[in-house]
Order: C-alpha cells, then structure tokens, then sequence
C-alpha cells in the first residue's frame, strides 16, 4: 500500500504548500539498501556521564564501523567521554562547527542522583541541531531496576521520558531517539543492540526502551548472514508482516518454515519458494495444530531455532454487538494459538538451546482500541506471557515481543480512509511503517548476539502518539 501524500509532500511544490497550509511533512526514511551495508558511516558523536560503564564497550562496537568517531569534550560532567577509546577524537561540543553527525550515543550508566541528568543537557543542547536527517539517538543507561538507591534508580528512569521527548522532537527529520537500559555487567551484550539501534534497519523505531540482561557472549560469527544454519518456523507467512519476515530471515541465512491457513497455500508456496523455505498448511486454532507442527519439524528439520507467532487476525465490534464467535476466534489465534505451539514444542525438546521466541503484540494491545476489545485483550495478554516466560525459559532461549503501530499491509489497507490517514500521520515520523521494519526487529531478536535481550516488547510504530 503506498503512502501518496508522503511521496507528494517531499516534490519541492508538494513541501512549500505542506509546509503553507501547515501541514505534515515527513521525511522519506532511509531503509537498509544491500545487507553489507556498515550499520552506521559518517560522523558519530559518543558521549558520557560521571561513572560511565559502557564507554570502552560503545568505543570498540563503533569502532567496528567505517563512521568517524568523536568523543565529547568541554564541560566536566563530560569528562570520562574520552574513554571511548583511541579511535574517537576530541570534539568540543559548544564549538561552531559546519558538520552534520549521523549519529549522538551517549553512556549514561553512571548517573547516580538527579543532579547528573545535567550531563544529559550539557551532551545533546549544544549538539542535537547537529544530528543529520535519519540521524540516530542513543542512550545507555543502568536499568532502575537494578538500582538499590531511590536517587539512582530516579536518575536512571528518568532516561526514560528524555528519550521519548526527543524522539517527538526530532522525528519530522526522519531521526530516532531509544535506549537501552542494561544490567550491571552486561555491557558485553550491547553488541547487537546498538548495531540495530544506529543502523537504517531500526528507521521506523524509535522511542521506544530495551531492557539487555547478562547472558553468555555470544558473538554472530557472520556479520551478513548471523543466522546461518539456523531454523526457524514463521506463522503467517503468506503475506503481509508474516512473509517479510519469512524473507528477511533467510536473507539473514535461516531456513524457514512458513505456515498458513490450507486457503493460503498458493501463496504461501510463492512466498517460500523464493526463499527455498519449506510450506506447512495447519490452521493453528485446530485442537491437533501443535502435534502437526511439532511433527513437522521433527521430520523435515529435527528442531527448530526461531518461532515467530506472527499468524494474527482482527474481528472488530463493539462489546455489546460483538458475536461471540468473534471474541472465541480472536483470543484463539492472536494468543491461545501461541503458547500451545510454545508448549507442544517445548515438551518433545524441538525448541533448540539458544533458541528464540518471537511474539506479535499490537499499540491496541498496550492502548487499547475502539472496537478491538476481544484484539486488544488477545494482544495485551501477549504481553503477560512474554513477560512470564522470560523468567522461566532454560538453555538460553530467549522470549520477546514486537508491537507494531500502522503498518501498511492489506490489514490496514481495508480500513476507512480517515482512519485509515489518521494511524499514519499520528506518530513523531508522520508515517505507516512498512512490513520490513517489524521483520528487522525480529532478526535483531534472533542475532546470536542478541542473548540478553529477553522479555521486551518493542514498538515498531514511529513512535505512535497512542499508548505509552
Ligand atoms: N498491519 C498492522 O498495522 C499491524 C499492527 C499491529 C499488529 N499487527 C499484527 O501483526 C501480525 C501480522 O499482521 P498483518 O498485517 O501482516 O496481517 P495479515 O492479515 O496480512 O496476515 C496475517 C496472516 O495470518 C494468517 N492466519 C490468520 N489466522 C490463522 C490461523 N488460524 N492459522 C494460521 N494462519 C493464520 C493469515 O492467513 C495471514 O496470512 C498479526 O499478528 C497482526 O495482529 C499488524
């Protein structure tokens, strides 16, 4: 489904009559072009506060990169900056200086008590007019959780509402803000993370928080193909969210197993056939659909490494109107469907160690719809069952969630056409997202060295004004 107005407001008559009759103008995003794309090039600014932790870590995973690097200098709260490393050269943040930066990361491990935030205002206000257009933000900070001191966990959470603001503020450029909160000595598992969070595989993300737990270091042995000789099965891989995804994790090296409804088919066939994946028929609300699957994989792959409950359906009305075939289908496919599969899988030792699971949540499922009690409930208890299981997963297997905003699928393509206009324009990119940025999240999950990301729910959603 294409957006019309965003390819019309950026032609320069289109930009001067937005822009006249105070219209929205979003900024087309830069999607990743070619796999071996460098996750960030130009200039990267990384700054940090008092007591940083994750500087060196921050140095060396930039490094990796082809971007030149600057570590901030100037005011004292600033000073443990230049322990970015030998790469990084200095850069007065106050001084008057013509260059654009592709990116600002800042290490924000350290801020004990709300007078540190001054860090934060002495690192971004002289530099954020400098950040380019589809420039990237990034905060790292201790997760409050961890923290045993009520100032310290304040000064951390407050992280939080900072990240958001500047999202909104830099949005219409196309830009991001997120952060991610880490556990004391996890820097080691950054790795991933911030590739995906500075890179154009993250353009319609932002923010949003990533809670990054201690796991063993486990590094992508290949930068291109991270996910090679690995399995994963996809439900509703026909169209729509469900085929990226199925297509983006074989382009990142997985064999995929695509499954959809016996209608589906010709189209599942399609979708897999391009990608030398394998096609399952199995409507997953059938009482007998996790031994069909489970069985399955046994034969044809003997495991399985990803699971990604995407298979979703929505069933609008009202509470009062709303048949109650609606309310039995919709909690079925969106959520019972899901831990059933889980547990089937789970039970005969299919689920591989390091394995990932990978469910479908929904903005309707955090805000709330009108129309979508029977949606938002299903969603919203995706959530509670990501959540729960991440405490109690074993043999490295991580559980998380994607909630997508307005994505232009044939999902949302049936909606009226205000409504329709609505979803797309009210989030800080003034945009729908496309299915592909909901499938890079999902190999970011998957990435071998995303082991500590386990029971988060990020949004894909240009940051949605709906929902928190
Ligand atoms: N498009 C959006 O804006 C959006 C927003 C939030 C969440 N989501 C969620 O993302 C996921 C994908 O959405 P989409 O827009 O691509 O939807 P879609 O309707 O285009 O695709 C859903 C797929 O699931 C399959 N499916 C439905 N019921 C099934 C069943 N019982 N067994 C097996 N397969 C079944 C369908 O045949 C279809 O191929 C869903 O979980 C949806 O709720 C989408």
């Amino acid at each position: 489904m294409s957006d019309l107005y965003l390819k019309i407001v950026n032609t320069p008559v289109g930009k001067t009559a937005a822009q006249s009759l105070g219209l929205p103008s979003p900024a087309p995003l830069k999607r990743l072009k070619r796999v071996d794309q460098p996750f960030i090039e130009g200039d990267v600014l990384i700054g940090a506060g008092n007591g940083a932790k994750a500087i060196a870590t921050l140095g060396s995973v930039l490094g990796a990169s082809p971007a030149n690097l600057f570590h901030a200098t100037g005011p004292d709260t600033l000073a443990e900056s230049s322990q970015a490393g030998n790469k990084a050269k200095p850069f007065e943040v106050g001084a008057n200086s013509e260059g654009k930066f592709s990116a600002l990361v800042f290490d924000a491990t350290g801020l004990k008590t709300p007078q540190d935030l001054r860090a934060l205002y002495d690192f971004f206000h002289p530099t954020i007019r400098k950040l380019a257009a589809n420039g990237r933000v990034l905060v790292i900070g201790q997760d409050p959780h961890t923290c045993r001191k009520a100032p310290n966990a304040a000064a951390q959470q407050a992280l939080e509402g900072f990240v958001r603001a500047v999202g909104k503020e830099i949005g219409k450029k196309g830009s991001t803000a997120n952060l991610a909160w880490i556990a004391p000595n996890a820097e080691n598992q950054l790795d991933s993370t911030v590739r995906f969070f500075l890179s154009a595989r993250s353009a319609y993300v932002s923010g949003q928080v990533v809670r990054i737990g201690k796991a063993e270091e486990a590094r992508a042995t290949n930068p291109v193909a991270p996910l090679t000789g690995k399995v994963a099965l996809v439900t509703g891989a026909s169209r729509g969210i469900g085929a990226a995804i199925a297509e983006t994790l074989a382009r990142d090296g997985a064999t995929v197993i695509g499954l959809d409804i016996p209608p589906a088919m010709e189209e599942l066939q399609k979708v897999t056939g391009a990608i030398k994946g394998k096609a399952l028929a199995c409507d997953i609300t059938d009482e007998k659909a996790p031994k069909l699957i489970a069985d399955f994989i046994e034969k044809e792959t003997g495991g399985v490494d990803f699971v990604v409950h995407n298979a979703g359906i929505t069933r609008d009305k009202t509470l009062g109107n709303m048949p109650e075939h609606f309310w039995d289908m919709t909690i079925a496919v969106n959520l019972t469907a899901e831990e059933l599969i889980d547990e089937e899988l789970a039970e005969r030792n299919l689920m591989r160690d390091n394995g990932r699971i990978v469910c479908i949540s929904s903005i309707s499922g955090i805000a709330g719809n009108f129309g979508q009690t029977n949606y938002s409930c299903a969603k919203s208890g995706v959530i509670g069952y990501v959540e729960s299981m991440a405490k109690h997963l074993k043999n490295g297997i991580t559980i998380n969630a994607i909630a997508p905003g307005f994505i232009e699928t044939q999902m949302t393509a049936a909606m009226p056409f205000t409504i329709r206009e609505a979803g797309r324009r009210m989030n800080s990119l003034s945009q729908g997202g496309h299915p592909l940025d909901v499938a890079e999240a999902i190999a970011w999950y998957c990435n071998p060295a995303s082991a500590g990301v386990n029971g988060n729910v990020v949004r894909v959603c240009g940051q949605s004004l709906i929902g928190k």
